[in-house]
Parts: structure tokens; sequence; C-alpha cells
């Protein structure tokens, strides 16, 4: 494949693609950070769903700022022509916004995030506030935030309610005025994700909030059919890695106890012809 050299994403850059088609992926390490921006995507996203789905944890909880750091670093490595955001793990910004600061300020000098993304509505207007007075770029996320899995009561879509609806319209313009560049929509009905759309002038970044976001984002490994159970309703699955994943490992297993791997040509001798 030919890659393509690109203009480098931005905040501002992206924040102008409002009313475009905005593609993010969420991936963790050093080769599907190559990959997605290989394949154009504006954002990448470190997520902290890293939890589940590299690291084994039931939720996104028991993350720490040090494996986020760990995953960051090695996305960063990828140098992606996309804009790198990191997640913040729970209680790495809730506790006030001095410690959000020095957290998130850790995501850029040690791991090489462009932006960071945290959690929740109005209430964390102050922390955005004082992210923003740092210049520390931040991107909201309202809905069903997982980290609020517990409040929740499961991952139940939010907002079904019209006094819900109207608060997740004001969370957004609130996370707006205090300077998001962006924000995350997750588990929302379509009608309330297009009302907030058109209420703010930030981009806004779907995830089972329907067709009418500015953009949409899906965890790397739900796209390539990489997890174990259920997906949600919200996810597209573009490929079976998992399937591909066990049948290559099982072929493998076989040939070693059948004893046909390795060969001699893939084994080193003493001829002169050998060439590694
Ligand atoms: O953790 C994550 O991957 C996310 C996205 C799904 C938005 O927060």
């Amino acid at each position: 494949m030919i890659s393509v050299e690109r203009k480098k994403v931005t905040v501002a850059g992206f924040m102008k693609k409002k009313g475009g088609r905005i593609a993010m992926l969420s991936v963790y390490e050093y080769i599907t950070a190559v990959l997605a921006d290989r394949a154009g995507v504006d954002a990448v996203l470190v997520g902290d769903s890293l939890g589940m789905t590299m690291l084994g944890y039931g939720t996104t909880l028991p993350v720490t700022m040090e494996e986020m750091l760990c995953h960051v670093k090695a996305a960063a490595r990828a140098k992606t022509s996309a804009l790198l955001i990191a997640d913040m793990p729970f209680m790495s910004f809730q506790v006030s916004p001095e410690e959000a600061v020095r957290n998130a300020g850790r995501m850029l000098k040690e791991g090489g995030a462009e932006a960071v993304k945290i959690e929740g509505g109005s209430c964390m207007a102050k922390t955005v506030e004082a992210l923003a007075a740092a210049k520390i770029p931040v991107m909201g996320h309202i809905g069903l935030t997982p980290q609020a899995v517990h409040k929740f009561g499961g991952y139940k879509v939010q907002g079904r309610t019209a006094e819900a609806a109207k608060a997740l319209v004001e969370d957004a313009r609130c996370l707006e005025s205090a300077g998001c560049f962006a924000v995350v929509l997750e588990g929302i009905p379509y009608e309330v994700a297009r009302e907030i759309t058109e209420s703010v002038s930030i981009p806004t970044i779907g995830i089972g909030a329907g067709p009418h976001c500015d953009g949409q984002v899906l965890v790397g490994h739900d796209v390539l059919g990489l997890v174990e159970g259920r997906t949600p309703r919200f996810v597209r699955r573009y490929a079976d890695l998992k399937a591909a994943v066990l049948e290559a490992f099982t072929r493998y297993v076989d040939d070693v106890r059948k004893g046909d791997f390795p060969g001699l040509e893939e084994s080193y001798g003493n001829a002169q012809d050998d060439k590694d």
C-alpha cells in the first residue's frame, strides 16, 4: 500500500471539521496507531477502555495513570498525522482541578499526547477551565460515561427523558463555554445528539449516538472483532480477527506438536549460502 503524506491534524484543524464527518478510533499502542493513521483517521484516542480490552479488568475504573501513560507513549511513537488524544483515567481528574492539571500535564509532557479527554458534564466546568488555562486542550465526554457505571447502575442509554435530554444539552454548552475543543456523546438517543450538535459550535463525536454528530468514534478492538462476548448495537465490526488469530495460533500449535515446524528452511545451517 502506498502511504500518502498527510497534513498534521492540530486541535485548531480538528475544530474546523465541525459539520464534516470526523473519523476517530480508540486504539492503544504503536502498530494500531500507525494503521489507524494510515487509514486516515482524524484523531487517535488512547481510551481508558484499554482497561477491559488490553488489561482484562471488568470496568475502566481500575485503570491507573501509569497504565495509561505506558499506552499513550506507545501510541505517540507512531508519530501520527492524526491528533493524539489521551483519556484521563478514573480519579486522575475528579478530585480537584489542580490534580487534573498535574495528571493531564503528564499525558502531554511524558506521554506525548496532544490533548486529553475527560468524562463528565457541567460538574467538570472548573476542571476544564483549569486545563484550558494551563494550555492543555481538552475534549469532553457526556452521556453514558463508563466511569459512572456504578452511578448509572449499568451501561444504560442516557438522556431518554425530556429532562435528562435537556441536562445533556446544558452539559455540552457548559463544556464548550469552559473551553473544551470537542465533546464525545456516548450512548444517547440520536435525536438528543442531533440537538446537542446543533446547539454547540465545537465538534460532537458520537459513539452510540446516531448519525447526526459531527464525527464518530469506535473502539478499535470492536471494529476488528477482537472482543469476547456480545458487542453493543452501535458497533459495526469490519473484521473477525479473533477467529483469524485463534486459527493461526491453533495451526502453529498443531505444527509444533506434529514436528512440522520448524522445517530446515526455517533453520540455520553451516552452509556459506545461508543468507541470514
Ligand atoms: O475509552 C474509550 O475508548 C472511549 C471511547 C470509546 C470514546 O472513551
